[in-house]
């Protein structure tokens, strides 16, 4: 029997586009409903040409759904998630707030899938900078073994949700009609800028994106010892994050053994013709659902180093794709409840 599917977040930028990516995978669903705050309640969106009316997201709402896709913030995932898996419906959350939950697996079907097995209730879905990475780096780990990853990030700001989309709108607007510029969702000007800095700093100095990087690649991986390092940054693109990544590797591997390996690897594309001006773009990357990697040459200032530029749709790969993929998992892998 099909599951009733619940959207939770329904009105974010995420959201939407889980309502999207359900739409258009057809996915077997007995019902989908939307919820999202009180501020929304009787908002209608668009689905399957009719429409769905937004439900104020109460601890009452998660009675009757088998499987609820959350985006709606890590205080509302930390709250509701475990009254809905109470209520006998699995979660695929998109906060980071269970992610590092040793209790809760943190799954890129084209990674690791076989963690779907020993879900309890919740299940994690990566942050979107580190999803694009994994499913890059994890067929070359098969192959050369990674020893050490140093990415600098090139973040949407569509990845912090539909106020910063309008924000960054409106400051473009804003100096085109040489007005005053209004800074409301980040702390500096976003327009004609980038800025290295999203989410929190912490202790460290590093931000907490730069940690999810960190933390997550290696949970997703099974590979603690893998070193990473980040520097995240938010720069003027509405949708599609792009990653320079260096790669250090135990074993050689070639820019050309590693070309043939990505081209045969699940959900990537490789796009690399520097001759033609070829390589993955955030314009052309939005919308899509592969991940895109090019620019794939040799570091010759380390033993077996790759450089690469890996580019996906934040809002779909990054996000609502692969929750929906992952849903699509527990279905064949008869893992709802
Ligand atoms: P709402 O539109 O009613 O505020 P984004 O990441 O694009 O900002 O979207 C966040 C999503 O999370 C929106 O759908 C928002 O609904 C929803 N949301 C935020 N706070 C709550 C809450 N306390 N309860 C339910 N949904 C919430």
């Amino acid at each position: 029997k099909n599951p009733v599917v619940a959207v939770v977040g329904a009105t974010g930028a995420v959201g939407r586009e889980m309502l999207k990516v359900l739409e258009q995978r057809d996915f077997p669903a007995k019902d989908v409903r939307a919820f999202a705050s009180a501020r929304s309640k009787g908002v209608k969106l668009p689905f399957k040409g009719g429409e769905i009316i937004v439900e104020e997201l109460t601890e009452d709402s998660f009675k009757g759904i088998d499987l609820a896709l959350f985006s709606a913030g890590g205080g509302v995932s930390k709250k509701f998630a475990p009254i809905a898996a109470e209520d006998g419906c699995v979660v695929v959350d998109n906060s980071s707030a269970w992610r590092m939950d040793d209790n809760v697996p943190l799954v890129v079907p084209e990674v690791n899938p076989e963690d779907l097995d020993w879900h309890k209730g919740i299940i994690a879905n990566p942050n979107c900078s580190t999803i694009q990475m994994v499913v890059v780096l994890k067929p070359l780990h098969d192959v050369a073994k990674i020893k050490r990853v140093v990415v600098s990030t090139y973040q949407a700001v569509s990845g912090t949700g539909q106020k910063a989309i309008q924000e960054l709108e409106n400051q473009v607007r804003q100096i085109f009609n040489m007005k005053e510029v209004e800074c409301k969702v980040y702390p500096h000007q976003i327009a004609f800028n980038c800025l290295p800095h999203i989410d929190v700093f912490l202790d460290n100095d590093y931000t907490k994106e730069e940690m999810k990087m960190v933390n997550e690649t290696k949970k997703i991986m099974h590979a603690p010892e893998i070193k990473v390092t980040a520097t995240t940054v938010r720069v003027p693109v509405f949708y599609g994050h792009s990653e320079s990544v260096n790669i250090e590797f135990y074993n050689s591997i070639s820019a050309k053994e590693a070309r043939a390996i990505l081209s045969q690897a699940p959900g990537v594309k490789v796009l690399d013709n520097p001759k033609e001006s070829i390589y993955p773009l955030a314009i052309y990357a939005a919308g899509e659902d592969d991940t895109f990697v090019g620019r794939i040459r040799e570091d010759d200032t380390v033993d077996n180093g790759l450089n690469l530029w890996i580019v996906a749709d934040n809002l779909r790969k990054g996000a609502a794709l692969n929750a929906v993929q992952i849903a699509e998992h527990l279905i064949i892998r008869e893992l709802l409840r």
